[in-house]
């Protein structure tokens, strides 16, 4: 056995998401507070971007910057070591966190109880998905007045396309909210308003017993035992097995701005939430637990310091154990480079580490030596897959508008796109390049950044787009007389692939229709 492998077993790392405003930002905080990571409430700042903000660029900067810190947040619990890596909760960072959630191993959700499932958790969820992410369910501010639990528990089967097992169940909600029993634990959980955390703990193994009445009262206590006896005939038998493969979610339920339910949350978590999990590289799947270290890069962060055009690199490691100044292989210049302040993140703090485990995540200082989805190894040619682009929501030409500086503008285009900020298309008819973005902010990113580090202008031309789709075919023929067909409105993109840009949900839907042995892919990764 891997003498590390005690180490690498003991680790949990993961991402909470939600739509925003679900209380994550609370939901970690608490989380910090049981590692013993923070000792005061409101010492995690929220990274959310306000939405005031749009045009605000310094603004965003700042709150990016506090989000660097927060980026992953590092604690020890029970025996176990857990990094939470956060995500930002703009809307137009989605790509972000899109590719956060390669580097997690499993993921928490959280739900509002009166807004039910929004937007932004069902997009994340199909990422979950897509990678068989394993999902727990939080469903939280159960001190509110919100839907019906088992409306709700539908809702997320139906909208996130997931099964679910409830592991803890609510007794009453709003002012009237008493706790929850602990299905997992076959405890009961009260809650005080006033005192605002779990004020009773008790061990409740058969919910029968006629105790129950004295701790709820006759109606509740009656309510639970017929809301308990139909969750077990409707709901299968939880098994961690299933959860593991992204199968089924567990949910618990509580408010976690009162701290109710996150430690029970937190305990069942460290139990079945998957340690390092193998890793799919091209050439083969890589065990967390082999002798040698690899890792890729899943996020860069710029420096805002406009005269130093140094990032931080967030290598997620996948195998073996990383060393700080031993020689590594970065696979895709061939050649071996050291790291001598590797960082890691420990909750607030950022500090240098002399080592770091599968599982961890490590800040690498940059001037520029890396891309989004390189990877690093002992020697080995690896590449790791399962990064993908998806199709960007906006698109804008991007001209130069100062002809003296157009090297400039070209160098600095591309290494903004190497950072994944936003899309690069260039297009085949006219040589134009696109910029394609989740959101107007990168817009505006892009342009005052290009200007700031690079001392380049630009401008931004309209182009009317409805979605990029990658496109391939089995059949050489059939889709070189597409591209001959499309031709205007063909592009490549940033590794050469062939993207065709479709005008209208109409043309797009007539193009697939018309060419049926083309396939027509919403992410850059089929
Ligand atoms: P986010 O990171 O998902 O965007 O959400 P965040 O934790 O910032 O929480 C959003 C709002 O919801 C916050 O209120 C927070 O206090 C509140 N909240 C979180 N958990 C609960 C809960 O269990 N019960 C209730 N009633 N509220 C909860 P805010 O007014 O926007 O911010 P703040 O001024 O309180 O910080």
């Amino acid at each position: 056995m891997n003498p590390y492998a005690q180490e690498i077993r003991r680790r949990r790392t993961f991402a909470i998401i939600s739509h925003p405003d679900a209380g994550k930002t609370t939901l970690t905080e608490k989380l910090l507070l049981f590692g013993g990571a923070i000792h005061v409430a409101g010492a995690v700042k929220s990274n959310k971007i306000k939405k005031t903000a749009t045009s605000d660029w310094m603004e965003i900067e700042k709150q990016r910057g506090i989000s660097v810190a927060t980026s992953v947040m590092a604690f020890d619990y029970a025996e176990h070591k857990i990094n939470i890596l956060d995500t930002p909760g703009h809307q137009d960072f989605a790509e972000d966190t899109f590719r956060t959630l390669t580097a997690v191993d499993s993921v928490i959700i959280v739900i509002d109880i009166a807004k039910g499932v929004e937007a932004q958790t069902r997009k994340l969820m199909e990422v979950c998905r897509m990678r068989k992410t394993p999902v727990i369910v939080f469903v939280n501010k159960m001190d509110r007045d919100g839907k019906d639990p088992f409306d709700l528990l539908d809702e997320i089967e139906e909208e996130l396309k997931i099964k679910v097992r409830p592991l803890s169940w609510p007794i009453d909600m709003g002012q009237r909210f008493k706790g929850v029993y602990n299905i997992y634990e076959k405890k009961l959980n009260l809650y005080t308003p006033s005192k605002q955390y779990v004020t009773e703990n008790i061990e409740f193994k058969n919910i029968n017993h006629p105790d129950l009445e004295q701790h709820i009262g006759n109606t509740q206590a009656e309510k639970l035992r017929a809301d308990i006896e139909l969750i077990e005939g409707v709901y299968p038998e939880f098994e961690i097995e299933t959860y593991l493969k992204g199968d089924i979610a567990p949910v618990f339920f509580g408010s976690a701005l009162n701290n109710f339910g996150v430690k029970e949350l937190l305990d069942c978590f460290i139990q079945i939430a998957p340690s390092p999990r193998p890793v799919q590289a091209v050439e083969r799947i890589v065990n967390p637990e082999e002798d040698n270290f690899s890792g890729f890069i899943f996020k860069i962060h710029a420096n805002m310091d406009p005269n130093h055009r140094s990032c931080i690199a967030f290598v997620k490691i996948c195998s073996g154990r990383f060393e700080r100044n031993s020689n590594y292989k970065h696979v895709r210049f061939g050649k071996m480079m050291r790291f001598s302040s590797p960082t890691a993140f420990m909750a607030q703090k950022k500090e240098v580490v002399d080592e770091a485990y599968a599982g961890d995540i490590i800040g690498l200082p940059d001037t520029g030596n890396f891309k989004i989805g390189d990877t690093l190894t002992a020697g080995e040619e690896l590449h790791f897959k399962g990064l993908p682009s998806f199709s960007p929501e906006m698109f804008k030409y991007i001209e130069n508008s100062d002809p003296m500086k157009s090297k400039q503008l070209n160098k600095g285009i591309e290494q903004l796109m190497d950072e994944g900020v936003a899309q690069l298309f260039t297009n085949q008819y006219n040589g134009r390049k696109i910029i394609g973005t989740v959101g107007q902010l990168q817009f505006e990113v892009i342009q005052y950044r290009l200007l700031h580090e690079y001392g380049a202008q630009c401008k931004w031309d309209p182009i009317s787009l409805y979605k990029a789709c990658w496109i391939e075919s089995d059949n050489q023929d059939v889709l070189e007389n597409f591209k001959k067909r499309k031709s205007q409105y063909m592009a490549v993109d940033k590794e050469g692939r062939d993207v065709y840009l479709a005008d209208s949900a109409y043309v797009l839907t007539m193009a697939q229709q018309d060419f049926p042995e083309i396939k027509f892919h919403f992410t850059s990764e089929f």
